[in-house]
């Protein structure tokens, strides 16, 4: 997998004599309330030393009363607190000083030496205090953060407590480019020429007036300039003055998924000559629009969305994702032929962001899953009244830069969009994100009920259908009879899958197989496979809410009017478990670890070029000889044939299906399956049956990590038999050993019943497979990673740290 770690982020990029310095390092941590915490004399030496992201919820313990819930995954919530010491140089005199949160959940409040700055609820969008007026310059300073998650329920899904994402320190002069500026925008692309409309604020906070110049250069991606402009201008002591710049780009190398094209728009303030401030934004070059007829046409080319849901945390380190956890996962659903990603159900990380930027994802911005009417009790519907404005407000003006992002969703599922009421509502807001940004379109995920219209669906510029639209599939007949809609499936299909777990008579809705009714034919009647865990799910895509991926994708594919389909989900996501003893559910095609399931394969053969075939199940059935086992193949070739221990089953076509079976009386052996086009072989995938368990095998997903304190590499561990064939039903407990500049930040095995601690050094492989998660410390070196088994030999790998990395 391809997982290239991606260190630039938090657009724009500070340069100098602007600084924006990580603020990560060296806090002081508290769970529980603290009496007056904010004051500068504080006691804090049993306070924990750590860095951020943090997130306390994942350190756990998972337990049945945790008033999260099953919605929660069972973690605790609670009240903690945080405080940073830091010195203020004396060059900091005369400067604007402030502190960024990219995310703290939820209901924080923020002191600078016993000074309050600000109270904020949201949990998602990204705060920043100014500290100027309060600072000790040339001395010890106390940032203190008391975050409140104690209110549970509180959200639908695992949200994680505390400064989960960055912090960044902010020191520009006082005469300088306001926050978020500029603003970029495409009026008008082509192949030929683009039109970058830049608006710029600049403040000046000086008690005379200033006479600035403002240059804006577009730089390519080898760093030429290319395009610029220059506006001069006298500001007023005290105020603003926005500057309008238009800039062409001749031949423009346009940003799309299959090339994510990058500029940079470099903005320089100068004053009397000298440079006073200056910053690099990202820009993509590409045009947006969503036809009724046509789906969403990039830069004027249909663009199918090949999509995927995914919620904001990271498996076993919780809500704190490092961003080469983020970068291992969008490289996971890259190599799947993803294009697309829904941010569900609230804003991401600008990470995220900007790694979508440069990796090429479109993005469905997504704001809430609440309005008024509430789905928890203490969700945001709570705050709605008070603060959708100030959160839309912080929100659009974050992330309008990025290319990525191509749609603002305003809300998932909402609870008031069956009435008048639900109208009004949506009206406000949508009125409110085209004030911030006129040039993309406003969405939102709607679910039908049979008998239930939408009604505030034709309020949207585009309009997202959840679950294919009630009874699923009423595509054509949205289409047929709003002939102006603009339709794209924003969640379907809901399909549930355990890697590893395997049941051939079909499910529906979850129900019990048969009580439910069945929609697709079973795989083969009775039963094959018994002694399955009722907590898990088949991966044959025959557990699933209305739909499977299969006749899901073949809808979304046939119809061109609909934009593209986004599956529930990518990766699994913590929380949302329906229930006691789980912290999770299993809706994604990619498990807690990023391991993939077997539905993953489908997709990617559905949505990549590149020859691949995949075949389900494993083949080590001991005591099913003789048992007919339905053998499914994956390709996007043109035929496939199975073999069995050399002897063919047969040669299939693939034309007009979506998979091939095979019913295969079960044999040990080598299962293998050729894929062929135009009559060559051209991939093929195998299974040995697997003897018993005899060792540990250990890969790695990079050998060289940054020696930064933030970097992870991801150790996947096997358990094989003795010729080195994975063994797909074992469970040995692995232990893992690190030494060297580096430490072990989660370990995890995928299992949604495993409610052992994920901040741990050991854990159990669930169907032959777990990993560690290993962050480098801030020194270079080589770090040793052990894993050992009572019963088994073990292995390790190294992996080298360098500042250079
Ligand atoms: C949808 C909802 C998602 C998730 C999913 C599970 O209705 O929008 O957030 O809850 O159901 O099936």
């Amino acid at each position: 997998m391809s997982t290239g770690r991606i260190d630039e982020h938090a657009v724009p990029k500070a340069l100098a004599p602007r600084e924006r310095t990580s603020f990560d390092a060296d806090w002081l941590f508290h769970l529980g309330d603290v009496e007056a915490g904010q004051t500068q004399a504080l006691d804090v030496c049993r306070w924990r030393k750590l860095d951020l992201p943090h997130d306390w919820s994942i350190e756990g313990p998972i337990a049945e009363g945790n008033p999260s819930g099953a919605a929660g995954g069972f973690y605790p919530g609670g009240i903690g607190w945080y405080r940073k010491q830091f010195i203020a140089p004396a060059a900091r005199a005369g400067k604007k000083v402030a502190i960024e949160f990219d995310g703290v959940y939820w209901h924080s409040d923020v002191w600078i030496n016993g000074h309050h700055l600000g109270h904020r609820p949201s949990g998602y969008v990204s705060l920043q205090y100014d500290l100027t007026d309060h600072l000790n310059i040339g001395g010890p300073n106390v940032l203190a953060v008391r975050v409140d998650n104690s209110r549970q329920p509180n959200s639908r899904w695992y949200t994680g407590s505390g400064i989960y994402r960055h912090v960044w320190m902010n020191v520009t002069g006082r005469v300088r480019l306001a926050r978020w500026s500029p603003c970029i925008t495409t009026p008008q692309v082509s192949g030929g020429a683009a039109t970058l409309a830049v608006s710029s604020t600049v403040c000046n906070e000086t008690g005379a007036a200033a006479a600035v110049t403002l240059r804006s250069t577009v730089l390519d991606g080898s760093g030429r300039a290319v395009a610029a402009a220059e506006s001069g201008d006298s500001i007023l002591a005290g105020r603003n003055h926005r500057f309008e710049q238009s800039l062409t780009v001749a031949g423009p190398a346009l940003w799309g998924p299959d090339a994510p094209n990058l500029y940079t728009l470099r903005s320089e303030v100068l004053s009397e000559g000298k440079l006073i401030d200056a910053v690099d934004t990202t820009v993509g070059i590409r045009g947006v629009v969503f036809d009724a007829n046509r789906g969403l046409l990039l830069s004027g080319q249909p663009v199918k969305m090949r999509g995927v849901c995914e919620h904001h945390d990271g498996g076993c380190v919780g809500a704190a994702v490092p961003d080469a956890v983020i970068a291992r996962r969008l490289g996971i659903l890259k190599e799947m032929g993803c294009n697309a990603i829904r941010t569900a159900h609230n804003p991401p990380s600008p990470v995220l962001l900007d790694m979508c930027d440069r990796m090429g994802f479109l993005v469905i911005d997504e704001c809430f899953d609440e309005w008024k009417v509430p789905k928890k009790p203490h969700g945001y519907a709570t705050l709605f009244n008070e603060w959708w404005r100030r959160d839309i407000d912080d929100w659009i003006h974050r992330d309008r830069n990025h290319p990525c992002v191509i749609l603002w969703s305003l809300g998932n599922e909402i609870r008031e969009q069956y009435s008048q009421a639900g109208i009004e509502i949506a009206r406000e807001l949508i009125e409110a994100i085209a004030r911030l940004d006129p040039t993309r379109p406003a969405t939102c995920g709607c679910n039908w009920l049979d008998d239930e219209k939408v009604w505030i669906a034709p309020e949207f510029d585009v309009i997202g259908i959840n679950g294919g639209g009630g009874g699923c599939f009423q595509y054509e007949n949205f289409h047929r009879d709003n002939p102006g809609w603009k339709l794209y499936a924003s969640e379907v299909p809901h399909t549930l899958q355990t890697r590893g777990v395997y049941q051939t008579v079909s499910h529906y809705r979850d129900k019990d197989p048969r009580g439910g009714i069945l929609q697709t034919p079973n795989l083969a009647e009775p039963e094959v496979f018994d002694g399955v865990d009722p907590n898990y799910r088949s991966a044959y895509d025959n557990a699933y809410v209305r739909t499977n991926c299969r006749n899901s994708w073949a809808a979304t594919k046939k119809h061109d009017f609909l934009a593209g389909e986004f599956r529930w989900s990518g990766f699994d996501y913590l929380g949302e478990s329906l229930g006691w003893p789980r912290r999770c559910w299993n809706f994604g095609i990619i498990d807690l670890c990023g391991f993939p399931k077997d539905s993953y394969y489908f997709y990617q053969s559905q949505w990549t070029a590149e020859p691949m075939v995949h075949i389900l199940p494993h083949w080590t059935w001991p005591g099913k000889e003789g048992v007919r086992i339905p053998v499914v193949a994956y390709s996007n070739c043109e035929e496939v044939e199975l073999l069995l221990n050399g002897r063919s089953l047969g040669r299939k076509p693939i034309a007009g299906v979506m998979d091939l079976t095979w019913l295969v009386p079960y044999e040990p052996g080598t299962l293998r399956a050729v894929a062929y086009k135009a009559g060559r072989p051209v991939a093929e995938k195998q299974y040995t049956t697997a003897g018993p368990p005899a060792g540990i095998r250990l890969t790695s997903d990079r050998q060289t990590i940054a020696a930064d304190g933030k970097d992870v590499v991801h150790v996947t561990v096997e358990i094989v038999d003795a010729a080195g064939n994975l063994v797909p039903h074992a469970d040995d407990r692995v232990r893992f050993e690190v030494s060297g500049p580096g430490r072990i930040i989660g370990a995890d095995n995928g299992d949604p019943l495993d409610l052992e601690p994920t901040k741990a050094d050991n854990r159990k492989a669930f169907f032959g497979m777990c990993l560690a998660i290993v962050q480098s410390a801030a020194r270079a070196g080589t770090i040793r990673i052990a894993a050992s088994s009572p019963s088994l030999p073990g292995d390790e790998v190294l992996i080298s740290t360098s500042h250079q990395a």
